[in-house]
C-alpha cells in the first residue's frame, strides 16, 4: 500500500482538550512535526490539508467548570481562544482550526452515530454502573478515582491509570471513590451502546498486524499488536453526562456520546468546515490520511476510530500514525494540573520572535523513539552553539562579505576548482537526503541533515578563506562567494519547513521569492548580478539571565507543589498532663542578637525572660538578620538543661514553627504581653 501513488494528503493533529493551554509536550509530540511535514508537502506542490481543533467535551472540562463555578462552555471558550491564538502566533499552519462544541461538529458526530445505530452496528446493553447518590449522577471516566488494579497507583481514573498508562474501566478500580463528593459510589442500572470491537478483530489483524508491520513505527505497531493480541471487547460509546453530543435516539435523555467517539469525528467536521469538497479528503482511496498524535492516543487512532470508520463503510483508513513518545521537562513528567510545563502562550510572551528557536529545539530533541527531556540549559546551548554558531554564522558571513565586496550584488561564478565541484555536487544531493527522512517521518534526522548543509557552507568558507584570497585574486573570490550564496539560497528552501520565520527573513535579505521544493539542489538559484538586500542577524545569543528566569519559574512551581503536597507529620505518642506542666514556657523579648562567628546557622540571643536576662543560642541565622529580631516577643522554654554550643552556654530554647520547606518562624503571642507570661 505504501508504494501507492497518492493524489492528496489529509493530515490531522490530535485535538487538544480545551481545559488548559498547550505546552511544549503537545508541540514536540504532535504539532511541530505535523507542521514540518505539511510545509514540506506544500513546497512540493502537493494537495494537502492540515486539520486541527479543540476537543471541547469530556469529563476533565466539566470537572474544571464545577471547581471554578463556571459553565463548561465558559471553560472551553477561554482555552479554545488561548490555544488557537498561540498556535497561530507559533506558525502552526492549520488550514482549519475548529472546535467540537460547534454546530457542524454536533451534527456530523450525531449523524455518524445514527448511521451506525440504524445499521444495527451497536450492542445495546443495560448494566450496573457507579452512581454518586449525593450528586445524583453516574460516575464515568474521570468522575471516579481509585487504586489501579495493575500497579496500585492510588489516584487512577475510571478510564485510565496515569501512572502505568493502562486503559481501565470504572469497575476495574479498587476502592472506588466519587471525584465529586469523595463518597463511595453505589451501583445503579443504566443503558448504553457498545461498539463490538471484537467483531473487527480479524480485519484489524489483517490491516495492522499483517499490513503495517514494516511502515508503522515500532512503538505504534507494538501497542496495537499487544491490544489485539490480548483480545478486543465491546466498548461503550455513550455516557450518562449532560455535556457533549446528545445521543440522537429515543430513550437516551441525559446521555451523550463518549468523548473519544465524538472527538476524532471532529477531524471530519473540521474538513467539512474547510471545504465543500471535504469528501475527497476522507473517502477517496488516493488520499493519504495521516494522524499526528502522542503515544497515549495510539489505541484510539489505530483501533477504535478505524473500527468506527470501517463500520460506517465509506471512509479511508489512515496510512500512518506517527505517534511520538513523551517529552519530559527538567527530568519530570509534564503535568497540567501540577503546572509543570512550559506553556506556549507564555513562551511567546517571554520570547517573542523566537518561535523558530523552540521549533528547532523540539525537533532536534524530538521524542520520536523514546521519551526525551527538555531542559532550559539545552535550549540555550542549541540556540547559541547550533542556530547562532552554525546556521546564523554561515549565513551572516556569506551575506556580510557579499555586501562588503559587491554591495550585495551576486558575483559571477568563474572557473571552478575540483573542491568547488565537490561542494556543488554535495549541494545537489541534499534535497533527497532530507526528503527521504521527511517521507519517513524522521524529523530529527531531517533537521540534522538540513543543518549539515549549513555546516557544509561554513566548511567551504573556512577552507577557501575568501577574506584572505581577496587580497591577491579577486576573481577567485567571486567564484567562492557565488557558491556560498547558492548554499544560502538552498537553505531558504530546505530549512523552511523547520524554521519558517527565519527563512522568510532570510528570503527577504537575499531578495528571493519562496521557491518550490523541486528548486532545491539547484546551484544557480541566485543569478549573477542579482541585487540582494541588507543583511541582518538571523539568530541571536540567548544569555544566562533569560535562562535563569525560566529556571527560577520552575523552581517556584516545584516549591509550590511540594508545599501543596506536604502532609503534616503524624501525631506523637500521648503524654500525661503532668508531663506537660513540667515544661516552663514563657514569653520573653529579644534584647540583643549577633551571629556566632564561623557558623552559618547560629545566632546568639540575649533574652529578657521576666525572671532574668539570659543567653540563648538559636539555629535561626539563615532566616533572620540580627537587627530584624531585636525587640521581638517570642516563646522560650526556660527549664531546658543548659548546654554549650560553640563554647557559648545556651540557657533555654526559642520555640519555632517549621514550614514544609524547612523555613522557621517564631511562635510569638499575637498581642503584646508582659515579659515572663507563662505559656500553658
Ligand atoms: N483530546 C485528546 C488528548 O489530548 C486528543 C483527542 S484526538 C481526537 O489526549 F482524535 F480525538 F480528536
Ligand atoms: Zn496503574
Amino acid at each position: 500500500m505504501s508504494t501507492k501513488d497518492f493524489k492528496r494528503y489529509t493530515v490531522t493533529t490530535a485535538l487538544p482538550y480545551a481545559n488548559g493551554p498547550v505546552h511544549i509536550g503537545h508541540l514536540a509530540g504532535v504539532y511541530v512535526p505535523a507542521d514540518i511535514y505539511v510545509r514540506y508537502l506544500r513546497a512540493k506542490g502537493e494537495d494537502v490539508i492540515l486539520i486541527g481543533g479543540s476537543d471541547e467535551h469530556g469529563v476533565p472540562i466539566t470537572i474544571k467548570a464545577r471547581n471554578e463555578g463556571i459553565t463548561p462552555q465558559d471553560v472551553v471558550d477561554k482555552y479554545h481562544g488561548i490555544i488557537k491564538k498561540s498556535f497561530k502566533d507559533f506558525g502552526i499552519s492549520f488550514d482549519v482550526y475548529s472546535r467540537t462544541s460547534n454546530e457542524m461538529h454536533h451534527k456530523t458526530a450525531s449523524d455518524f452515530f445514527k448511521k451506525l445505530y440504524d445499521k444495527g452496528d451497536f450492542i445495546e446493553k443495560t448494566s450496573e454502573q457507579y452512581y454518586d447518590q449525593e450528586n445524583k449522577m453516574f460516575l464515568a471516566d474521570r468522575y471516579i478515582t481509585g487504586a489501579c488494579p495493575h500497579c496500585g497507583y492510588e489516584k487512577a481514573y475510571g478510564d485510565q491509570c496515569e501512572s502505568c498508562g493502562t486503559s481501565l474501566s470504572a469497575t476495574d478500580l479498587i476502592k472506588p471513590k466519587s471525584a465529586l463528593s469523595g463518597n463511595v459510589p453505589v451501583m445503579k442500572e443504566t443503558k448504553h451502546w457498545y461498539l463490538p470491537l471484537d467483531q473487527y478483530e480479524p480485519w484489524l489483524k489483517e490491516w495492522i498486524i499483517d499490513g503495517h508491520k514494516k511502515d508503522w513505527r515500532p512503538n505504534v505497531y507494538g501497542q496495537c499488536k499487544s491490544w489485539i493480541d490480548s483480545g478486543l471487547h465491546p466498548r461503550a460509546v455513550t455516557r450518562d453526562l449532560d455535556w457533549g453530543v446528545k445521543v440522537p435516539i429515543k430513550g437516551a435523555d441525559n446521555k451523550v456520546l463518549y468523548v473519544w467517539f465524538d472527538a476524532p469525528i471532529g477531524y471530519i467536521s473540521a474538513t467539512k468546515e474547510l471545504t465543500p469538497d471535504w469528501e475527497k479528503y476522507w473517502k477517496s482511496e488516493d488520499s493519504k490520511l495521516i494522524h499526528f498524535i502522542g503515544k497515549d492516543n495510539i489505541v484510539f487512532h489505530c483501533i477504535i476510530f478505524p473500527a468506527m470508520l470501517k463500520a460506517e463503510g465509506s471512509y479511508i483508513m489512515p496510512e500512518n500514525v506517527p505517534a511520538n513518545e513523551f517529552l519530559n521537562l527538567e527530568g519530570d513528567k509534564i503535568s497540567t494540573s501540577r503546572n509543570w510545563a512550559v506553556w506556549l502562550h507564555e513562551y511567546l510572551e517571554d520570547f517573542p520572535e523566537k518561535q523558530d528557536v523552540l521549533r528547532y529545539v523540539l525537533t532536534a530533541n524530538a521524542p520520536e523513539t523514546k521519551d526525551n527531556d527538555f531542559t532550559w540549559k539545552d535550549f540555550q546551548t542549541r540556540n547559541n552553539s547550533e542556530l547562532v554558531a552554525i546556521l546564523g554564522n554561515f549565513v551572516n558571513r556569506a551575506l556580510v562579505l557579499s555586501k562588503k565586496y559587491y554591495d550585495g550584488v551576486v558575483p559571477e561564478r568563474g572557473v571552478t576548482t575540483d573542491f568547488d565541484n565537490e561542494v556543488l555536487e554535495a549541494i545537489k544531493a541534499f534535497p533527497e537526503k532530507v526528503s527521504k527522512q521527511l517521507d519517513n517521518y524522521h524529523f530529527r534526522e531531517a533537521l540534522r541533515e538540513t543543518m549539515n548543509l549549513a555546516r557544509l557552507g561554513n566548511k567551504y568558507l573556512a577552507d577557501t578563506e575568501p577574506w584572505k584570497v581577496v587580497k591577491t585574486d579577486e576573481q577567485r573570490v567571486q567564484t567562492i562567494m557565488n557558491i556560498a550564496l547558492q548554499i544560502v539560497a538552498n537553505l531558504t528552501i530546505i530549512a523552511n519547513p523547520f524554521l519558517p520565520f527565519s527563512m522568510e527573513k532570510l528570503r527577504k535579505m537575499i531578495n528571493l521569492d519562496e521557491m518550490t521544493w523541486d528548486k532545491s539542489g539547484d546551484t544557480e538559484l541566485l543569478k549573477a548580478s542579482h541585487q540582494m538586500n541588507k543583511p541582518a542577524l538571523l539568530f541571536e545569543q540567548i544569555d544566562d539571565k533569560a535562562i535563569e528566569a525560566q529556571v527560577q519559574r520552575l523552581l517556584d512551581t516545584k516549591k509550590a507543589n511540594e508545599a501543596a503536597e506536604h502532609k503534616a507529620a503524624p501525631q506523637k505518642e500521648s503524654i500525661s498532663f503532668d508531663d506537660f506542666t513540667k515544661l516552663d514556657i514563657r514569653v520573653g523579648t529579644i534584647l540583643e542578637a549577633e551571629k556566632v562567628a564561623k557558623t552559618k546557622k547560629l545566632l546568639k540571643l540575649t533574652v529578657d525572660t521576666g525572671i532574668d536576662t539570659r543567653t540563648v543560642v538559636s539555629g535561626i541565622a539563615e532566616f533572620f538578620k540580627p537587627e530584624e529580631i531585636i525587640g521581638k516577643q517570642v516563646s522560650i522554654l526556660l527549664n531546658l538543661a543548659p548546654r554549650k554550643l560553640r563554647g557559648i552556654e545556651s540557657q533555654g530554647m526559642i520555640l519555632m514553627a517549621e514550614d514544609a520547606d524547612g523555613k522557621l518562624v517564631f511562635v510569638s503571642p499575637t498581642d503584646v504581653v508582659k515579659q515572663g507570661s507563662e505559656v500553658k
